[in-house]
């Protein structure tokens, strides 16, 4: 494995290895690499010629200053985590290389097509923009043939789909589900930030939406709709900051079971100052 901290290094050790053709999976990721990115790293391993992960926390799309400083990063210890795993290259370059001066005082625009108006859009205003500038920029530098993203994000996977037939990205864009704890909490950098008791407490997010699949069809949507947030609220400790039922494609809300064949519930949960999101298919 070999880490790279220059993009036009990347470049050129990218162009010998792809001669004759060779595939190129991509994993772009913000680091503090948990077992749910080593699935993905392994699908990019097993599925192409050449495989290659970025670990670089972006700082355009973070609308917090606190989220940024506070947000986990260990270099190293990824680089480690992804040899292991066999992967080819790691991309980690500082804020200061990857971005012109200009590209870091000038808000990225992109037309969203709506996508951005709702969930994390609503709530981290500016968020997405700094997400398709990282991204379009890293697939222009690795030109990969397949891109990996996790369906925890699902907001993200969704409006990554929709930059690459906007932007006319020739590639094959590879969402991979959920990667679970034993306990049912969707793995997360984030959980780094938890307290044991805190890590508990999280597992509730997901026995609460699993349980709610129950009453798919029996009970309303809005009546779900509530119920799923009372029940997370009712953990002391645990603090819903938006439940959505959505069409899985438009990200639109739905309002009866029968709008569409494709539903999911998309969360955001405080647990303590810890923002965790967590989504299940619910049809
Ligand atoms: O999902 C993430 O970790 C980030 O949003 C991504 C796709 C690596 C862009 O910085």
């Amino acid at each position: 494995m070999q880490l790279i901290k220059k993009a036009s290094e990347l470049q050129a050790v990218l162009a010998e290895a792809r001669r004759g053709d060779k595939s190129v999976g991509f994993l772009p990721t913000m680091g503090a690499l948990h077992e749910g990115h080593l699935t993905l790293a392994r699908r990019a391993v097993n599925e192409n010629d050449i495989s290659v992960v970025s670990v670089f926390v972006n700082p355009t799309q973070f609308n917090n200053k606190t989220d940024l400083e506070t947000y986990p990063r260990n270099v190293e210890e990824d680089a480690r985590k992804l040899s292991e795993v066999g992967v080819d290259l790691v991309f980690a370059p500082g804020a200061e290389e990857f971005y012109t001066k200009e590209e870091m005082e000038n808000r990225f625009e992109f037309d969203f097509g709506g996508l951005d108006q709702v969930m994390e859009g609503k709530f981290r205003p500016g968020h997405f923009n700094g997400v398709v500038q990282v991204v379009s920029k890293l697939f222009r530098l690795v030109a990969p043939t397949r891109a990996y993203f996790g369906e925890k994000d699902f907001q993200q996977l969704a409006i990554i789909r929709r930059m690459v037939k906007v932007m006319g990205f020739k590639l094959e864009i590879v969402g991979c589900p959920i990667v679970r704890e034993e306990s049912g909490l969707a793995l997360s950098s984030r959980n780094a930030l938890l307290t044991e008791e805190q890590r508990k407490l999280a597992t509730n997010i997901h026995a609460v939406l699993a349980e709610s699949r129950l009453f798919v069809g029996q009970t309303s949507v809005k009546e779900l709709h509530d119920s799923t947030i009372s029940a997370i609220n009712h953990h002391d400790g645990l603090e819903v900051e938006y439940y959505d039922i959505v069409d899985g494609r438009t990200l639109k809300s739905v309002s009866r079971w029968d709008d569409t064949d494709y539903i999911v519930g998309c969360v955001t949960v405080y647990c303590g100052k810890v923002r965790l999101i967590d989504n299940i298919r619910l049809k």
